[in-house]
């Protein structure tokens, strides 16, 4: 099987992110993303509703392969993105209407190149080539690829011959396209006319009568702003899809699923306040009700308020089930002394583990345990040579989980796309506050207090980040903003405060802007809001005489300090 260059991390790793050096990744980061890593647990698989037509994306490695399923996803189509030899029982479960060959690094025209299975032609579904995959197309029927004299990367004018295909509905007669290619096509297969040209692609669009289609562009990708048209074209159009995709339909089939699969057993659920957690506690406890029980572990790291507005929407809104376990003494005591970051990272995930151990033996006998694994961390796992289902996301949030618990695993995120767990929630009526809430990370408050951690610095950051989330909020900016928070230095400074001098701690405001995680620009708040969340800091906190603000991008960068 190819390997998508998509990046296995190390469990050890998980706090930094490294950054491709690859100039196509800047697309690729459109994929949002969580990191992580944890222990094997007996899986129980749950399979997709055989009756939901899907689109069938066959990776054949292009780091974009990801982005072409969640934009067809986006036009509201299932779809679902699967090795390029996946055997056709497998592809048949999940009522296929169409294909899509991704692209891929490969040479068709080198020995053992990859190629698409005979089913892919046999089956007389509608297919779509991207780049490697319409050179495949090329080959398989008939046609002649060869390495074209120069590569051709980057913006490029697509011209379309004629705009009667249904591919092209809607479409203007020249659109911006973004090419990544050094293959080109020199003769079509029989059957085949070209669709529309580049000024170095004379034939940039392929097509026949039998619904079989190549782009050589990459649709998928922002930088090809009519490629959703052409990929909703594709999947509507001509593959028939009735695009029924739907957050609403998602939670009626899912919660069905979620009740047979659990039957009279028992579930837990390690809630953390983040989104996913809370989705996938909202989810089951629709289905199974009092089946489920949330552990909400307080580990004294995390910020003002969190805990009881946590409990407050899940037990008294919702009406779950939930043990919350004030651990924050013997977070604290561990962490005692301790300095190094990646230190800080090991003792908290060991201690979350025991604790929640804990509280889970004194349940009894329990059956689940409930998982917000998302569909980016099930092809990751794919690709990085374990089976999807034996590498589980950790929940940054909550750390690995007990692996000699045996639970049976249950994951009802694990199809979907961040955007489509939100939209999961908006739908099950969780408030936006917690549909939205910023990624904080699972090590909390600790990694944002450099060198050791007391109870006073603690209480000290806790203050200063309440400031900065309150007047981020009032100027409305929580959500524009990828994250927005206070950091402890370990620096202390000299101040003056009336007619005394001060020797303080320094706080550093932290606010970035991202897609996703993997790269983030400092933001650009106005000075008026700085000036007013450096004021609050210093008169509101005390112990604190200075207040800094970090004007560094990731990278080089990282966003957190630690
Ligand atoms: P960095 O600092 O590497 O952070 O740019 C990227 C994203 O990951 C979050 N982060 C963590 N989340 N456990 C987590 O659950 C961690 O140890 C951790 N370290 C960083 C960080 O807040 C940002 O969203």
């Amino acid at each position: 099987m190819v390997k998508r260059k998509t990046k296995n991390i190390p469990d050890a790793d998980i706090h930094r992110v490294t950054t491709s050096g690859d100039i196509e990744v800047s697309t690729y980061l459109e994929i949002a993303k969580e990191i992580g890593g944890g222990q094997p647990v007996a899986v129980s698989e749950v399979t997709p509703v055989t009756k939901r037509e899907s689109i069938i994306v066959m990776d054949f490695g292009s780091q974009y392969s990801l982005l072409i399923a969640r934009r067809i996803r986006e036009c509201q189509v299932y779809c679902e993105l699967v090795p390029y030899d996946t055997p056709w029982e497998k592809i048949e479960s999940l009522n296929p209407k169409g294909f899509v060959l991704s692209g891929g690094p490969a040479s068709v025209y080198q020995k053992n190149a990859p190629l698409a299975p005979a089913y892919v032609y046999e089956s007389h579904l509608p297919v779509l080539g991207i780049c490697y995959g319409m050179q495949v197309i090329t080959k398989q029927l008939g046609g002649q690829v060869t390495a074209g004299e120069k590569k051709e990367y980057g913006h490029a004018i697509l011209h379309l011959n004629s705009s009667e295909s249904p591919l092209f509905t809607g479409l203007e007669d020249s659109a911006p396209v973004w090419m990544s290619h050094g293959d080109r096509i020199e003769e079509m297969p029989p059957g085949f006319t070209a669709l529309a040209y580049t000024e170095n692609s004379p034939i940039a669009v392929i097509g026949n009568r039998d619904g079989i289609y190549g782009l050589q562009f990459h649709p998928e990708v922002a930088h090809t702003p009519q490629g959703k048209a052409i990929l909703k074209n594709f999947a509507i159009e001509i593959c028939g899809c009735k695009g029924n995709w739907t957050m609403g339909n998602f939670i009626n089939e899912s919660i069905s699923r979620i009740k047979k699969q659990i039957g009279k057993g028992k579930v837990i659920n390690a809630l953390s306040g983040g989104v996913d957690s809370a989705v996938v506690a909202t989810l089951i406890h629709r289905a199974v009700g009092n089946q489920l029980t949330c552990i909400f572990v307080d580990n004294g790291l995390l910020r003002r308020e969190e805990v009881e507005r946590t409990f407050k929407v899940f037990n008294e809104n919702l009406g779950m089930k939930i043990i919350h376990v004030d651990a924050a003494d013997r977070f604290i005591d561990r962490l005692k002394g301790v300095v190094d970051p990646e230190v800080k990272r090991k003792v908290i995930g060991e201690e979350f583990i025991e604790v929640f151990e804990e509280e889970a033996n004194k349940i009894g006998k329990v059956d689940f345990l409930a998982q917000g694994t998302l569909y980016p961390d099930v092809i990751e796992s794919a690709a990085s040579g374990s089976t999807a289902s034996a590498k589980i996301k950790s929940h940054h949030n909550v750390g690995g989980l007990p692996s000699k618990m045996r639970l049976q695993l249950i994951e009802p995120l694990r199809y979907l796309f961040k955007d489509e767990v939100r939209q999961v929630g908006m739908e099950l009526g969780m408030p936006e506050e917690m549909v939205w809430r910023q990624p904080f990370p699972g090590p909390g408050l600790a990694i944002r207090i450099i060198g050791d951690i007391t109870r006073e610095k603690l209480e000290i950051l806790r203050s200063a980040d309440y400031v900065v989330m309150n007047e981020i909020k009032k100027a409305n900016l929580y959500r524009q903003l990828w994250q927005t928070f206070a950091v402890l230095t370990g620096i202390k400074s000299t101040g003056v405060m009336g007619d005394y001098r001060t020797y303080g701690y320094l706080v550093a405001l932290r606010a970035v802007t991202s897609d996703d995680v993997m790269t983030a620009d400092w933001a650009r708040l106005p000075y008026d809001l700085l000036a007013r969340i450096s004021n609050r800091i210093v008169n509101e906190v005390p112990g604190v005489n200075r207040v800094v603000y970090d004007i560094t991008s990731k990278p080089p960068s990282t966003i957190e300090w630690e």
